[in-house]
């Protein structure tokens, strides 16, 4: 793979060769001192007995040398540039949607900290595969692995860490002194991030972001989705001809609960690859590790892991039992053939033309890119080589489906309800609020608590479309609303 690289969060180029000429002793007394003294103190990091469930939260597996920031640093960003993030609730990161599991949380789920001599805090699976959700609006959040990450913006991210680097306060001395109200921050801490860090990754920042000029021609991704496939075409600028594309490849975030029974299915959204090993490799290369850096024993860890991962099941003192088991066979009917494990078309594509959902995520998947996608890790024993060119949207299984809101592969609709009541589906409504819509089911997408804490979804942009899929609509009210309540026990 090419080392210049256009991913969202590759850009720390410069801070691995810092890394590296600091390993040499010969690059400088001085400097191979400061290595040996910061070595010397306790490292970060998860020991090797931690749990699984730690590691899928807090592990590293290999995006720290590509796009971990220096801990110090990622940390008084927040405080420093607190007018470049975004106006959502929360403190920190949070108002990027990540998810601190307490107040004081060190680092939010879904981010590793390196053992470097200098630590780096990378990504990982949970980053974009782990969320919350409040019963009530003044509920405790219930932070659920493996749900889709719907208050997550990674666009919002990477913008946010550009304008920082853009700004003039972006310098030694602002910074430095933001860290010194720190007591954990040390002597030796302050020399290494003035003389060294702190421009190093400036630069490292501002050179990404001159090669992401692929975001603005496309409309914002918002929380709970991530452009999957455009950042590889701008990998493969020439042979995808990325110059003169423009589609938007913006795709909601799936969940990743029980794995064992998607092996051998055709999924992503449009079905493009039949390898559940590659597609969890392509997930770690897409978020930061390369094909060398990529930590294959942390990712077998947990690919086992999320086997057997199950859902939560929904609130039994929530469900309509009678009622749901009256849309028992209304499903068999009408939903099972396209979405039930031992189906026929369960792992297997629909065409655009029968779906009918918004084309654009199948169109930026083009035939050029999949020549290249199949080449990734060449010189590998688990080379790439089952992507493939699909024409239509594939039917997944629907486990936990009460918690994957909003539904469709761009997640253009609020709530089950909606999906089923084409006339109730929004044109606009509101993302990222963890309040649960315990009648639309999916979560509260408008109201005032909404509109304050969750970002606007404007069903008109390029990609957001949220037609299509209408199965169902000849079903009377009352079988529609049975066969949500059955929907519920997925
Ligand atoms: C930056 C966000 C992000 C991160 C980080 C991420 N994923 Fe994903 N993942 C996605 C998106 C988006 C999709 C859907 C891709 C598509 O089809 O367009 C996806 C799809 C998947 C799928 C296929 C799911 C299906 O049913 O189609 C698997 C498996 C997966 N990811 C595993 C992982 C693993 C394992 C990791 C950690 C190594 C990981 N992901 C990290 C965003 C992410
Ligand atoms: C002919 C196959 C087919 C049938 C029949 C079908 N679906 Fe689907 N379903 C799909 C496909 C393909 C997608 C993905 C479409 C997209 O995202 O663009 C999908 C997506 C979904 C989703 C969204 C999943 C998510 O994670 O966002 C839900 C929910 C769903 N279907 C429920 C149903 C229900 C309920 C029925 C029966 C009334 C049904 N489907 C019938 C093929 C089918």
């Amino acid at each position: 793979m090419r080392s210049v690289d256009a991913r969202p969060f590759c850009y720390s180029a410069r801070v691995q060769s810092l890394t590296r000429q600091l390993r040499r002793p010969a690059v400088g007394g001085v400097a191979a001192l400061l290595v040996a003294l910061v070595c010397a103190r306790a490292v970060d990091g998860l020991s090797a007995a931690t749990d699984i469930a730690t590691e899928f939260k807090y592990g590293a597996f290999g995006t720290e040398e590509t796009v971990g920031v220096p801990y110090w640093l990622w940390r008084v960003l927040p405080e420093v540039f607190a007018d470049k993030l975004p106006n959502r609730p929360g403190n920190a990161y949070a108002r990027l949607g990540f998810t601190y599991e307490t107040p004081t949380s060190d680092v939010p789920i879904g981010t590793s900290k390196s053992t470097d001599w200098i630590p780096r805090v990378g990504l990982n699976c949970a980053t974009c595969h782990a969320a919350d959700y409040r019963e009530a609006p003044g509920a405790t959040p219930k932070i659920v692995l493996g749900m889709p990450a719907h208050q997550m913006d990674l666009q919002g991210y990477a913008r946010f860490l550009s304008a920082c680097a853009h700004d003039p306060r972006f310098n030694a001395n602002t910074l430095v002194a933001a860290m010194r109200k720190h007591p954990e921050f040390g002597f030796f801490d302050g020399l290494v991030y003035r003389w060294l860090v702190i421009s190093r990754t400036k630069d490292g920042i501002l050179e990404r972001d001159s090669r992401l000029a692929w975001f603005d021609k496309r409309p914002p991704q918002g929380p709970g989705r991530v452009d999957t496939f455009n950042p590889y075409k701008a990998m493969f600028a020439k042979e995808t001809h990325f110059d003169t594309d423009d589609t938007v490849g913006t795709a909601d975030l799936p969940s990743l609960w029980n794995q064992r029974m998607r092996q051998g299915l055709w999924l992503h959204w449009d079905g493009n690859n039949n390898s559940m090993e590659e597609r969890n490799k392509s997930a770690a290369i897409g978020a930061g590790a390369t094909p060398d850096s990529l930590d294959l024993d942390a990712l077998d860890r947990i690919a086992q892991w999320i086997l057997d991962l199950k859902p939560p099941a929904f609130p039994p003192e929530r469900l309509d039992k009678a009622l749901a088991d009256a849309g028992t066979p209304i499903y068999q009917q009408h939903c099972a053939s396209c979405h039930d494990i031992g189906q026929p078309r369960v792992g297997q594509v629909t065409e655009i033309a029968e779906i009918g959902t918004d084309p654009e995520r199948l169109r930026s998947f083009t035939p050029e890119l999949v020549t290249q996608m199949n080449t990734i890790g060449t010189g590998k024993p688990w080379r790439f080589s089952h992507f493939r060119k699909t024409n239509g949207y594939a039917g997944m299984p629907l486990d936990g489906i009460w918690l994957r809101a909003p539904y469709l592969h761009n997640g253009s609709v609020p709530t089950l309800r909606a999906l089923l009541f084409l006339d109730e589906r929004p044109s606009r409504f509101y993302r990222a609020y963890d309040v649960y819509d315990w009648r639309g089911v999916g979560f509260v997408s408008s109201g005032p608590d909404a509109e304050k804490q969750g970002v606007a979804f404007d069903t008109s942009q390029r990609g957001n479309g949220n037609g299509g899929h209408t199965y169902g609509r000849d079903l009377s009210v009352k079988e529609r609303e049975s066969l949500i309540e059955y929907l519920k026990t997925l």
